[in-house]
């Protein structure tokens, strides 16, 4: 996904422009660009790479910069078109007048290419984007009116699209249009700000306007009409910002992946209160519908990536606790499966940004096979939320780190109090779940334990970090912790990594095992697996492999086997994914901010994935 900006106003457009890029360089960071209004001319500055580059381009030209009284902004996450500048956005008709930055997929975009090529416009990029701007602007060009322009050319675009533009002959004014991609208005005093998410505009605004898909925005410095797609003005009420400064703030973290790390028993604590203030009660999931849900016979999870660990972690559990089938599948695959789904479904949709494509359409999907949509995500303002019959908000606070770390255990938390929410509504509470409900609410202590332990980690990380390959390896409800941990270690560290089934490592991984091949296993005492996971580590010992355990055992033999051990609290195994996950987050960090890599904007990666 990419990240886009406007602003109209009587501050330095340039610095509020870039100032809201850098809020948003999560959602893409292969390169940047700005087009600035001055009222005489629309100047275009682009830079491939980081923001930062684009603000030495600026500060080459500080002295053209000072009159412009309108700008947009872009930040990319290259889909169509390698990331050079020739296709950094703004993009810009054929006499320079007309410019716009997207955010977004134009679907359609190669036969509208061809027609308007075909009527002689000349492309110099490779992207979707161009063809959206030629497209208005040969409207424009027997309209003279920007607003009409865009009107005429949305009808023609399929695919996804956030837009803002600008006209030199229109300096008075910015032009924003959201269709399946999200996009705000910051109102301000006698300035606006329009931004595709809240971080761009916390801090300069305290009430936005949320656009609707098929909406446009006609944003001047003291005035904002919002009309849909047929021109009809709208009453769109604006909302206050719920989230302060700080949300955007690292707090003295040296990364914000770190701070939302540390973040996380404090979000786990205000999640229970919300939804378990009693654990004598039943648990409060509010956007729940009951009715529905407890009629279904069988769930299907569907997700991508870290929350798709999050959807495996939870097909345990709820077989366990309620008896019914869970199918978990990654968003990609299922969108291409002939599925049962039908109106006996419970489909939950995890996803913590609520923007990833390959989410929203299997959910798309399943909801036209009569399925009961239940959604899950940190954001219910995103666009998936639109297909929501119900709906657990995540309350984990905005995540600006690529990685997903407090976003992850907020799933696994939510998903537990679905299941022991739906448990206790479909008998009456048991001793188990009742015993459940009473360890949920000690899960943030023991995180600020594993947390306090964090130096041990840290060693850890360094003793490792020379290493080229892992092999992370659990059995039963931890098998999802050690794929989410290899998925950590190898999105931000760079480092090959995988996580497999213990079990499976002598059907062919094991060939892999030398000294040069560490083995981390998660390993829960107590439980049916435990003996069998620890003749898997023999057996990689054996091979001379040298050993991690994360583990809640104190058995003094481990030491025999393996070359580190971290400890984790005692917990039901249950939970012990919740706990087991966090120094993994933890050693992937060290290792990665050892090995100096950009921790929280990763090469090749962005926030959210808005492409199939
Ligand atoms: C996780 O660290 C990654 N950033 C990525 O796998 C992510 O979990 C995946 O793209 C799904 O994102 P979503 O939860 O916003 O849908």
């Amino acid at each position: 996904m990419c990240g886009i900006v406007g602003y109209i106003g009587n501050n330095a457009v340039a610095e509020e422009l870039i100032n809201g890029l850098k809020n948003l360089e999560y959602r893409g960071y292969d390169s940047a660009g700005v087009a600035l209004n001055d009222n005489k001319n629309i100047d275009i500055f682009k830079a491939k790479g980081k923001l930062c580059n684009l603000c030495d381009v600026l500060n080459l030209h500080q002295k053209d910069l000072q009159n412009s009284t309108g700008g947009i902004g872009h930040i990319r996450w290259a889909t169509h078109g390698s990331p050079t500048v020739e296709n950094a956005h703004p993009h810009c008709s054929a006499d320079g007048k007309l410019v716009l930055v997207h955010n977004g997929i134009i679907e359609n975009y190669k036969e509208l290419r061809e027609e308007l090529v075909k009527e002689g416009f000349a492309f110099v990029s490779q992207t979707d984007t161009e063809t959206a701007v030629h497209l208005i602007d040969r409207t424009y060009r027997q309209t003279h009116s920007l607003e009409e322009a865009v009107l005429n050319a949305v009808k023609r675009l399929k695919g996804a699209f956030a837009f803002c533009i600008m006209h030199k002959d229109e300096p008075d004014k910015i032009i924003a249009v959201r269709k399946n991609a999200p996009l705000i208005v910051g109102l301000g005093d006698n300035e606006n700000f329009i931004a595709s998410d809240i971080p761009a505009v916390i801090g300069k605004v305290k009430k936005i306007i949320y656009l609707d898909d098929a909406e446009m925005a006609i944003v001047s410095k003291n005035k904002v009409e919002i009309k849909n797609f047929n021109g009809q003005l709208l009453d769109k009420k604006a909302e206050l910002i719920s989230f302060s400064a700080e949300t955007i703030s690292k707090r003295g973290y040296k990364h914000f992946m770190l701070k939302e790390i540390c973040e996380q028993p404090d979000i786990i604590r205000n999640i229970l209160a919300q939804r378990m203030s009693d654990v004598n009660n039943q648990i409060q999931l509010p956007q729940v519908n009951w009715n529905e849900i407890l009629k279904k016979s069988k769930v299907e999870i569907i997700a991508c990536g870290t929350s798709l660990h999050a959807a495996m972690v939870a097909k345990y559990f709820m077989e366990d606790l309620l008896g019914i089938p869970v199918h978990v599948e990654a968003a990609s695959e299922y969108i291409y499966r002939k599925t049962v789904t039908d109106e006996n479904t419970l489909t939950i949709g995890i996803s913590q940004s609520g923007e990833t494509a390959d989410t929203i359409t299997a959910v798309k999907q399943a909801q036209d096979k009569n399925a009961h949509i239940l959604i899950l995500t940190n954001r219910p303002d995103s666009s998936i939320v639109r297909y929501a019959d119900s709906l657990i908000p995540l309350e984990a606070g905005i995540e600006v780190s690529v990685a997903a770390t407090k976003s992850y255990t907020a799933q696994l938390i939510s998903l537990y109090l679905l299941t022991l929410a739906w448990a206790e509504r479909k008998e009456s509470l048991t001793v188990r779940l009742q015993k459940l409900k009473q360890e949920l609410l000690e899960i943030p202590a023991k995180l600020e334990e594993i947390l306090s332990n964090e130096n041990c980690i840290k060693k850890c990380s360094e003793l490792f970090q020379k290493y080229k390959s892992f092999i992370y390896i659990a059995r039963g409800i931890n098998l999802p912790t050690a794929m989410e941990g290899a998925l950590k270690l190898k999105e931000i560290s760079y480092i090959n990594a995988s996580g497999y089934a213990a079990g499976e490592l002598k059907h062919g991984p094991i060939a892999l095992l030398d000294e040069n091949m560490p083995v981390l296993a998660v390993l829960i005492p107590g439980t049916p697996t435990y003996d069998k996971i620890l003749s898997n580590c023999e057996e990689a010992k054996a091979r001379q492999a040298h050993l991690i355990a994360v583990t809640s055992s104190h058995d003094e033999h481990l030491n025999t086997i393996f070359d580190e051990i971290i400890q984790i609290p005692f917990s039901d195994e249950v939970f012990s994914p919740v706990l087991a996950n966090v120094p993994l987050q933890l050693l992937a960090y060290h290792i990665a901010d050892n090995l100096g890599r950009e921790v929280d904007q990763p090469r090749n990666l962005a926030k959210s994935v808005t492409v199939e």
